[in-house]
């Protein structure tokens, strides 16, 4: 065997595509098969002039077998964290988010970080650890969470959110993406680095518990934790790829401002018949309000929305115009037969460069069975607007309160009530942090990963850098298919042991860039 190669068990010899597609492949993971995981996996290549003396070589060289031998335990390991249902958002939840941060702690003290420690909040705790190896050396501050979205509607459900099961290669419950398989996967990368060859350089890594809802306790923590988290770099794992043959890193996140809305009219409910047509119906009032939001180019009719969102250069849309996208596919993925925004604006930068707005629930008079003929006294919604960079939370917040509550119409009234929000992101493609990404994953996936923009939000992310001056590499494996947050969440086996095996050699570049 050539230096610097490995040879796996490849599902090119056996004729099939590796890793491919954006749906779940054959070739992708492996099946459960008595019980016992039946190698199905990658083969990799990478050149051995990447990677500078030879210990580092024989260290990066070790990464993939011990992945290889120990990758049921793995599996099982993450298997036993989807069974706490850690659900932020609902109170009854409170004793398995604990016990899912005690369980985080146990794990991360087994891989052989130290200090660890579950530290309390005003809100869900924060699992903390860390290994200095050498504090001459760079720091990573890997952060993840362990808190999952509630997994209604259950009925949807192919098996219970929180009985995890491996089907077709993929790992489905709630959490498996989002974000449990994803930040796990450094744990067992730190581990899978101690056992093999050490650590390149020191390591923190922080997991908390309320980034479904928030992380407003987060904030305060990295506030009053600055030194405990000195740091060179972030490094989360809690986005998507394009697919698992064409590799990407998000170099940006939305920012977010959400609101719930009341609308009252009368002070009690009303016959519809004795009243209907003399009142204003505060559903209608609502429907009426909600679809004056947008107007026929689609854009947001907030005064103010648009002033301070920094415009992209041609350049820089061109460059994201290159990230290959289907319509047709995305369109049947979804079953819609026609995709609808921004005028002027394409699907992809209308899913992650431009600002939306979007109604997320609503409800208000009788939804019970049969028909009661009745004028409700009140009407409500959930609204989020996603952000870009320079449109501010709190200001965007205020315009839409303002604007909310003037084009109510005569006899409602309206109040508007701001829920959580947070500040876009981007993250730079030439860090050397950014640079020792793209060669990790060009060395697991045999191609150069593609640096694409997010639509979602992780709201910390512009806090590392605003109260840690910190950059962050996104450096997700998930796939937007993983139906994170819906019903039937799921995982790949194939991403998530790519990950473990992508993650140390991140740790080698980027200690040796410094
Ligand atoms: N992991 C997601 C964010 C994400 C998903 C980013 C996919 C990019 C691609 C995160 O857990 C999340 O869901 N964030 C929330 C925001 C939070 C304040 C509730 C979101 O984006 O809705
Ligand atoms: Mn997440
Ligand atoms: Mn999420």
């Amino acid at each position: 065997m050539a230096k610097g190669k490995l040879s796996r068990t490849c599902c090119r010899r056996r004729g099939e595509i590796p890793c491919s597609g954006n749906s779940i492949h054959k070739a992708q993971g492996r099946k459960q098969k008595g019980g016992a995981f039946e190698e199905t996996g990658s083969g990799f290549v990478f050149p051995a002039a990447t990677f500078g003396p030879m210990e580092t070589l024989s260290a990066v060289n070790a990464i993939d077998p011990y992945v290889k031998t120990n990758e049921e335990r793995f599996l099982n390991e993450l298997l036993d964290l989807l069974r706490i249902p850690s659900v932020s958002a609902d109170p009854k939840f409170k004793a398995d988010v604990a016990r899912c941060a005690e369980a985080v702690k146990q794990r991360m003290t087994e891989a052989g970080l130290e200090k660890v420690e579950v530290c309390t909040t005003a809100g869900n705790p924060i699992v903390y650890g860390e290994k200095i190896v050498d504090p001459t050396k760079p720091t990573v501050l890997v952060y993840g969470h362990y808190d999952v979205q509630p997994a209604d509607p259950l009925e949807l459900w192919h098996s219970g959110p929180f009985d995890p099961v491996i089907k077709d290669g993929m790992i489905y419950a709630r959490g498996s993406a989002d974000d449990k398989g994803q930040f796990y996967m450094h744990v067992k990368a730190v581990e899978t680095m101690l056992k093999t060859g050490g650590l390149p350089c020191n390591v923190k890594m922080m997991i908390e518990g309320e980034e479904e809802v928030g992380s407003t306790n987060l904030g305060i923590f990295v506030k009053q934790n600055k030194e405990r988290l000195k740091a060179d770099v972030v490094l989360i794992s809690d986005t998507a790829m394009i697919a698992n043959d064409v590799p990407s890193i998000n170099t940006g996140l939305r920012g977010l401002s959400y609101v719930e809305v009341e609308v009252t009219g009368p002070d009690r409910d009303l016959h519809s018949g004795v009243y209907g047509g003399a009142v204003s119906n505060p559903i209608n009032a609502l429907c009426e309000m909600i679809a004056s939001l947008h107007d026929a180019d689609r854009k947001v009719t907030v005064p103010g929305f648009y002033d301070t969102v920094k415009e992209l250069s041609a350049a820089e849309r061109k460059a994201l115009a290159e990230a290959p996208f289907n319509e047709k596919d995305y369109m049947k993925d979804l079953d819609v037969d026609a995709v609808r925004g921004e005028k002027g604006y394409s699907t992809e930068e209308r899913a992650s460069i431009r600002p939306t707005l979007d109604v997320n629930g609503i409800w208000g008079g009788y939804i019970g069975e049969g028909a009661k003929t009745v004028l409700p006294s009140k009407a409500f919604a959930k609204i989020s607007m996603r952000l870009v960079p320079n449109q501010k939370s709190e200001a965007i917040t205020k315009l839409f309160q303002d604007h909310f509550v003037k084009i109510a119409p005569p006899g409602v009234k309206v109040v508007v009530r701001p829920h959580h929000g947070g500040e876009a992101a981007v993250t730079p493609i030439d860090s050397p942090a950014y640079l020792a990404a793209s060669k990790a994953m060009e060395e697991t996936f045999g191609k150069k990963p593609i640096p694409t923009r997010g639509g979602g939000s992780i709201p910390i992310v512009a806090l590392f850098e605003e109260v840690l001056g910190l950059k962050t590499v996104l450096f997700g494996f998930g796939l937007d298919s993983d139906n994170i947050h819906s019903p039937n969440e799921k995982y790949g086996v194939f991403n998530y042991l790519q990950g473990i095996r992508t993650i140390p050699r991140f740790f080698h570049h980027f200690s040796a860039s410094k």
